[in-house]
């Protein structure tokens, strides 16, 4: 593609992006940048489902409760109740659009997961709900002739003139083009490759968030990173999601010695929230020396299971893991950052013509901790939102300031730190954010990984002409921006975890902002 001006930039083709180009395709011609495939995205790995307060005997209301319970007094009121009360209307679109959710009979089929106090989580194809929303999504846009993808490019940088964002800079093939857009929305998903143990894909780098962030967007509660307690932990094997609804259907954790140990910690034993689930699987692989503890699906019964969890029991079975007979050894990975670029309720970011939507977007939805399975919701019901609020830019023109801006593209520059080559340091970075900003933090461990990570942040300078040191040097970015906040917060809520401040401390319902003036001092 050549440098020119579109009508609208969506960066990232998950539920957010993809609905919000939905929403923009009557107003201009759309195009879908993503840096690899555009399925390759978190929204196609995910298992449990989408909640939604659809079935008889749910309300809204109960849905709201449950979600700020979750947020541990950080949610944003008024940003829940529109995921609540527009999630409804959202899937019903969906399903009208071909998304096949599973029933029981002619009805939806809704299922239970962690700190849910109704039954109302929609899964397709028993662990495939992403897959399939991803599926419908995908089918829709094809159908809109304005909308097109452009595959294997990836968002070097935002471009930014005065207080506006007109588009951003893709390298694609080893060559950057510059290309203008009355609106860019970011919906590039999360960060869960900054750690050693995650469930997301490969391609959840933090690009969005470190692009944003450069271009001088205001990220909000970084420090708030989910771990899921339950990722297959088998020598050689993917560290494949064993999903929630399996809790939800009844499965049991037991510890190395086959004692069930859940209800020591919570009255709500293998439903209680993920941060209590995934400290309580770390006390007992510490308690018995053991690198993980089991998944027991053993006392249910057999054929259900293989049914109503296809995809994990292929899977499983690759590593000789057959999830109705055997034992599944698992342990806690990085699963969803809660924080990210602040928006406004319709996407709006601190710069003008910037939209965010999905994992990489903080609404507030979240809070300190996201309630199971509203992730998916989220995409959907502000991926719409951001996508109507950015066609209101359909009239502006950009003639003037893409003349400004074309020389502006900096030289490269590569990324050789003194710890070797790409692939080193982003190893090492891994293990660092694993052991020292993981789930459990104290000031020490907090203090080793800024020291540590303060020497690769000479390397997030310059532009360069490769997908991985541009990967490698938002993963840098991303995990000073968590570190940093994840210090400053001197208390325990929701998924943040700090051994040496475990009550919720002073300033508990204050959010944490980062800004390129208050963060990467020293850089
Ligand atoms: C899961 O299936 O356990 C993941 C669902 C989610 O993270 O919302």
């Amino acid at each position: 593609m050549d440098e020119g001006v579109i009508d609208f930039l969506v960066i990232g083709s998950g539920v957010a992006g993809l609905r919000a180009a939905i929403e923009l395709a009557p107003y201009g011609n759309v195009l879908i940048v993503t840096k690899d495939v555009p399925t390759e995205s978190s929204t196609e790995y995910a298992q449990g489902g989408i909640a939604v307060a659809l079935s008889e005997d749910d309300e809204v209301g109960i849905h709201f409760e449950d979600t700020l319970r979750a947020g541990d007094g950080l949610c944003r009121e008024e940003a829940v109740r529109v995921l609540v009360e527009e999630g409804p209307q959202r899937i019903k679109e969906l399903i009208s659009w071909g998304a096949a959710f599973d029933r029981e009979g002619r009805e939806l089929a809704f299922a239970r997961e962690a700190a849910h106090t109704k039954d109302r989580i929609l899964h397709a194809h028993g662990d495939s709900t992403g897959r399939e929303i991803e599926r419908a999504l995908l089918n829709q846009v094809r159908k809109l002739s304005s909308v097109k993808k452009y595959p294997f490019a990836f968002t070097i940088d935002l471009i930014v003139s005065g207080d506006e964002c007109i588009g951003a800079h893709i390298l694609r093939e080893g060559k950057v083009t510059s290309l203008f857009a009355k609106a860019t929305i970011l919906a590039t998903g999360g960060a869960g490759q900054i750690y050693e143990r995650t469930t997301n894909p490969e391609v959840a780098t933090g690009d969005g968030m470190a692009i944003a962030f450069r271009a001088g967007a205001v990220l909000e509660d970084m420090e708030f990173v989910q771990f899921h307690p339950t990722s297959l932990y088998v020598q050689g094997a993917p560290q494949f999601l064993l999903s929630e609804a399996m809790r939800g259907e009844g499965a049991l954790l037991r510890n190395v010695n086959g004692e069930l140990f859940m209800e020591r910690y919570h009255p709500l034993a293998e439903l209680a929230p993920r941060d209590v689930v995934s400290r309580a699987i770390i006390s007992e692989m510490v308690k018995t020396g053991s690198s993980h503890v089991y998944l027991d699906l053993t006392h249910l019964n057999k054929d259900f299971v293989r049914m109503r969890f296809p995809r994990i029991n292929a899977t499983c079975k690759i590593y000789h893991i057959d999830i109705a007979e055997d034992l599944i050894p698992v342990s806690p990975a990085a699963h969803y950052v809660m924080g990210g670029v602040k928006t406004d309720l319709n996407g709006a970011t601190d710069i003008c013509r910037l939209y965010a939507a999905g994992e990489v977007a903080c609404t507030g939805v979240h809070g300190a901790n996201r309630l199971a399975s509203n992730s998916l919701l989220e995409g959907l019901v502000f991926g719409a939102r951001a996508g109507i609020a950015a066609s209101q830019h359909r009239q502006q023109s950009l003639e003037i300031r893409k003349k400004m801006i074309l020389a502006t593209v900096r030289p490269a520059t590569a990324i050789n730190g003194p710890d070797g080559g790409t692939g080193e340091i982003r190893a090492l970075l891994r293990s660092l954010m694993w052991q020292k900003v993981g789930i459990i933090r104290c000031l020490e461990s907090l203090s080793a990984a800024r020291e540590r990570l303060s020497l690769w942040l000479p390397y997030v300078d310059g532009i360069c002409l490769k997908r991985q040191e541009q990967e490698l040097k938002n993963m840098v970015t991303v995990a000073y921006l968590i570190t940093e906040a994840a210090t400053a917060r001197k208390g325990s809520i929701g998924a943040h975890y700090r051994s040496d401040f475990p009550g919720h401390g002073k300033d508990w319902k204050r959010h944490t902002l980062s800004t390129r003036d208050t963060a990467l001092r020293g850089a």
